[in-house]
């Protein structure tokens, strides 16, 4: 994984001691409100509901386990014991003191973390796919790319005031597990037919107030140009973008309104200036990137053990749901990645307590290779454990409540923090996410439903990513009221599209028997191993409006 060169730890060493200034005018007296804002918002540092709220990046989702146990110790330490595992892979605390962030800022870098654009109108955190560097499917690691992407966009400073926040994703593999279509930039992977390799530059997607799905802009550029074309396209926006409606201004917005071709068009009229400049990538700058992301050392796994694993599976029915669901392929035979559930009844999704960042920190140094991924599906993954340490591994993920073979089902649920910490919140978000868990647990009918994807959000921000769930949650306000609305449809991976709105919003102890009612439809209408998202494309909205409001 990527380690902090002394440009890095300098530069963040520095951003921590000049908050602290910052930090000590303003609670003297000396820095007004409003001048402070943008300072702690550059920071990550939100005033929330009932406390501020610390969002820390983790750049493209890769955590160390020295990592996780900082955090773990300054959620003890700091907060209330516990952090939240956001969608773009960042982790929130809910419940700092203002005064003490620039330790928690210090503490952090100590580890070479920190919270500089997680927030503000700038280029946030690049997210990239949990399984980069390991997945059968890649064409190419993504990382070495985020990470080039990371140190162009950290404190660039012509993209400090944007008109809005900027999101970038990366995927690098045959299925797109990152949600490129549906962020600011959406980045793909690819190899020509001479071999070379060649990024897809997808923008204008985002979700949000009005959600979009992103245009190709262009298909095939050449990875030496990667920077100078992606500081083209954000260039053009942070011209053009409009800044007088804060309700308008998202990159889609703009692409949206010039048309896909005239927004290509300014962008290569700008590339014209930055192609083949200083920032233009060659080998030496990849390989450099490159080598901070080398192959662990793993063992020689004996065809004796992935025959044991195999036979593992077989006599042991819960530990076969586990690894069915919860464990993943692997580019190096004898490895898997095994997800870690943060999806229990107790707790709101995403959720870890500072406990379990020990044990699971422990874990990963045990069976990973000290490494995580966290995933915007707000899990956790080992990315590199030998098939004969699967069982022990889940033996003690048993024991920690991490276990649960839900991952991919309707129980795997997105949410945000809604409107129990949320202040911008319509309704909340974690108690319906918790009735829906209650009232399907069921494990069979879970397994039987297949994968189904169920994602909440407390309002139109869309932070749960409500329009991309193949059954989305909305919280609405009617005349100070909290509602519920459903729509169906929606999907993040290739065949990315928005959700259509079912009908009347409902109220909130009638959520549970409405999605009930859904999945009644769906069964009865699949045809045989058809996904929940295929009978719905086949079948439309009608049969499942008609199902929800029969008197
Ligand atoms: C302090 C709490 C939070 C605040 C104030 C907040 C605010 C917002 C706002 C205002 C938007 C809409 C932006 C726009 O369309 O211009 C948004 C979008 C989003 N936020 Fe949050 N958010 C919070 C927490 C979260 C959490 C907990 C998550 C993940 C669980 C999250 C992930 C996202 C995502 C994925 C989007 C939509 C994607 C897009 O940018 O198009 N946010 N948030
Ligand atoms: S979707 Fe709305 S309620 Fe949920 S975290 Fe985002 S801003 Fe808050």
């Amino acid at each position: 994984m990527y380690r902090y060169d002394t440009y890095d730890q300098t530069l963040v060493d520095e951003r921590v001691a000049q908050f602290r200034d910052q930090m000590d005018r303003y609670l003297g007296g000396r820095l007004p409100e409003e001048e402070f804002r943008p300072l702690r918002l550059q920071n990550g540092l939100y005033i929330q509901k009932h406390a501020p709220m610390l969002r820390i990046a983790i750049p493209y989702g890769m955590l160390s386990s020295r990592q996780l146990r900082a955090l773990g110790e300054i959620t003890r330490r700091y907060d209330r014991g516990y952090g939240h595992f956001t969608t773009r892979q960042n982790l929130q605390l809910n419940w700092p003191k203002l005064e003490d962030i620039p330790d928690i800022l210090g503490e952090l870098a100590q580890v070479q973390m920190h919270a500089i654009q997680t927030s503000g109108n700038c280029i946030r955190n690049t997210t990239s796919d949990q399984f980069a560097g390991i997945a059968q499917d890649e064409v190419e690691d993504p990382r070495p790319w985020c990470e080039l992407i990371r140190q162009w966009s950290t404190l660039h400073p012509e993209f400090a005031y944007l008109p809005r926040k900027f999101k970038i994703a990366v995927s690098g593999a045959a299925e797109d597990r990152a949600a490129i279509q549906v962020h600011d930039i959406g980045l793909r992977l690819w190899h020509n037919e001479n071999g070379e390799l060649r990024f897809r530059v997808l923008a204008g997607g985002g979700l949000g107030r009005t959600p979009m799905i992103g245009d190709v802009v262009r298909e095939d550029l050449p990875w030496q140009h990667l920077l100078t074309y992606l500081e083209a396209c954000v260039r053009v926006y942070n011209q053009f973008g409009r800044r007088d409606n804060k309700f308008k201004a998202r990159i889609k917005i703009l692409v949206k309104a010039l048309g896909i071709e005239e927004y290509r068009r300014r962008v290569d009229a700008e590339w014209a200036h930055l192609k083949d400049g200083s920032q233009t990538l060659n080998q030496a700058a990849v390989d450099t990137a490159r080598a901070h992301f080398i192959e662990p050392e793993r063992r020689e796994i004996a065809e004796q053990a992935i025959a044991d694993f195999e036979r593992l599976r077989g006599e042991n029915r819960a530990f076969s749901r586990f690894v069915t669901n919860n464990v993943s392929g692997h580019k190096v035979p004898g490895y898997k990645a095994v997800t870690l559930s943060l999806k229990r009844r107790e707790h709101a999704p995403g959720d870890i307590t500072a406990d379990q960042m020990d044990t699971v920190a422990e874990l990963a140094d045990r069976y990973s290779f000290g490494e995580l991924r966290v995933t915007h599906e707000q899990n956790l993954v080992l990315s590199d454990v030998a098939v004969d340490e699967i069982e022990a591994l889940w033996q003690e993920l048993e024991a920690l409540g991490m276990a649960n073979p839900t991952v991919g089902t309707l129980n795997d649920i997105i949410c945000c923090p809604g409107g129990d910490y949320c202040s911008l919140a319509n309704a909340v978000s974690i108690p319906i996410a918790q009735a829906l868990q209650e009232r399907f647990e069921d494990l069979d009918f879970l397994y039987d439903l297949g994968p189904l994807d169920l994602n909440i959000s407390g309002c139109m921000n869309a932070c749960g990513h409500h329009h991309v769930g193949h059954i989305g949650i909305l919280g609405v306000d009617k005349k100070g009221e909290e509602y519920y609305q459903i729509s169906l449809g929606g999907n993040a991976t290739d065949d990315a599209s928005l959700g259509k709105i079912l009908g009347p919003s409902f109220y909130r102890e009638d959520v549970p028997d409405v999605v009930d009612k859904v999945l009644k439809v769906y069964v009865e209408q699949r045809h045989e191993d058809e996904r929940f998202l295929d009978t719905y494309r086949r079948i439309g909205l009608k049969p499942f409006k008609e199902r929800v409001y029969a008197k």
